[in-house]
Order: structure tokens, then sequence, then C-alpha cells
């Protein structure tokens, strides 16, 4: 018997749960019961949790490694958290449709970002279902991109991290120690078994074996098909709400429609091989 309650925000994507603590260590039934959900569900929405950066960590660390930053953000302290401190957050990166760090050989399994300060209206973050967005596909289409692979690079995401002022690393250092990458475009979950499509607008570059014309067709369909609105949910945020996403079945996009402060604190939690 679950010691909480899920409240499914959409048929395809999104749950709240009601009545966790998640500030102490989860019971062994609870902490599976959490990861059933996360999976079935792609994102699970918590209110109130008033929480330090370390509770936070160790709540995350219970699914899994901390997956480092890539190349290090302005502001924090400890590498096991960053802070998103955003103002006038348009172009900054994250008001694109993403997949965290996919860029990474390993890309993150999932993350776990809580809201420190929220504008008094905007600031909200969308979820879409790379699952449904795939079983939504034609099945000449899901033959045509199934086994297919593209190029993920970390210079787009980097550049306007940059130009931000988030960090303030080298581009050529960073670019470096994170080569571009080859990740299938449907990824099979490691847990459900289910395909998803695994491309999107901050890091994926090009299909592999594609030409140029044809790329320029097939790449765009595919993150456009991703913006349907029956994939979706949005989540409106209070001060010390926590989404924890699963990075492998669901992109995210946070709403760029604000002009005061906002602070995030966000663990990432490590991945595997995308498969
Ligand atoms: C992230 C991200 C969305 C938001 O933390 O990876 O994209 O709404 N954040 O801040
Ligand atoms: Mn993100």
């Amino acid at each position: 018997m679950s010691s909480f309650s899920l409240r499914p925000l959409t048929s395809t994507i999104g749950a709240e749960i009601d009545g966790l603590d998640i500030a102490s260590p989860l019971s062994s039934e609870d902490r599976q019961e959490v990861l059933d959900a996360l999976v079935a569900h792609h994102v699970l929405f918590f209110r109130e949790q008033d929480i330090t950066p370390e509770q936070q960590v160790a709540f995350a660390k219970q699914f899994g490694p901390i997956s480092f930053p890539p190349f290090a953000p302005k502001y924090g302290t400890n590498p096991e958290y960053i802070v998103l401190d955003q103002e006038n957050p348009k172009g900054e990166g994250a008001d694109a449709w993403h997949s965290d760090n996919s860029f990474m050989s390993e890309p993150p399994m999932g993350s776990v970002l809580r809201a420190v300060l929220i504008p008094e209206v905007g600031g909200d973050t969308c979820f879409a279902s790379t699952v449904a967005a795939y079983d939504a596909l034609s099945p000449s289409i899901q033959r045509l991109v199934d086994g297919l692979k593209a190029i993920h690079d970390i210079t787009k995401p980097l550049l306007k991290g940059i130009a931000a002022g988030h960090t303030t690393v080298n581009l050529e250092d960073v670019q470096a120690q994170w080569p571009p990458v080859a990740h299938p475009i449907v990824r099979t979950h490691p847990v459900t078994g289910k395909k998803s499509l695994y491309v999107n607008r901050n890091s994926t570059t090009h299909i592999e074996g594609l030409s140029e014309r044809e790329n320029e067709m097939l790449l765009p369909f595919l993150m456009d098909h991703i913006r349907s609105p029956e994939f979706q949910c949005r989540f409106k945020w209070d001060t010390n709400s926590v989404a924890f996403w699963d990075n492998r079945s669901a992109q995210h996009f946070a709403v760029s429609d604000y002009h005061s402060r906002r602070i995030m604190n966000r663990v990432t939690i490590a991945g595997e091989k995308v498969l």
C-alpha cells in the first residue's frame, strides 16, 4: 500500500504526488513506487518540499549516482547541484525542447528540479512524452526512423550558456572534453522497454547517413512532432515545488515569459549508454 497518492495530469505524461515528504530517506517500498511512477508518467511533481540542497541531493541519490555538470556553471558551490538563476530567460537554452545533456555518451537518467524563487506569473515548465510522440507516428515513419542514429553536440547549448553569462568556461576546452556523439533516434527505455524519439533542438545536429536535403526535411519534422499538446503537460511552480523527470522518455521546455528573477536548484542523476 502506497504511503502517498498520485494524480495523473494527462493521459500521456505527468503526475502529481501528494503525501510524500522527500526530505528524509524513503522506505524501500516508497522508493520503488516513486520509481515505478516515474517511468510510467515520465515526470512527477511534488509540492511544498521545503528542503535544503543537501536533502535534494540525498533524495536524488536514492535513484542513482549524481551526474556532475559537463561544464562549470557560474553559480553554486557544490558541484552535486546547480543553481539556475535567470531574469531574462529568452534564448538562454532551456526555452527550447530538449532532453538534458544528450551530448554526453551516457546522458543523465533524470533530474530533480526545485523552485527556490519564482516569478509571480510565468516561468512554467512544459514536459513532453517522447514515448507518446513515437507511438503516434505512422508505422511507415516508425520504420523509416528505427535504426537511424543522430549526432548530438554540446556546442549550441554551451554557446547559449556563455552568451547568457551563466558560465565562463572556454568553448574549445569544453568541446574537446565532450566531442560529438551518435545516439539512436529511437531509443529503448531500459526499464519499460518502450521506444521513444530521441532528437532535440538543443543538441541534435544531424542524422547520420542521410543527405543534407534529407536531414533538412526529416529532423525538423521529428522535432516539431514532439511539440504536439497531446504529448504534453505544463507545470505551474510554487516555491518549494519539485519536479523529477525521466530524461530518457521526456523532453522539457522552460517557458521564457517572465522578466523577474527565477531561481531553481537542479540535481542530475547519471544515466547509461543510449540503446
Ligand atoms: C533544466 C531545465 C527548466 C526550467 O533544469 O534542465 O531545463 O524550467 N530547466 O528551469
Ligand atoms: Mn533542461
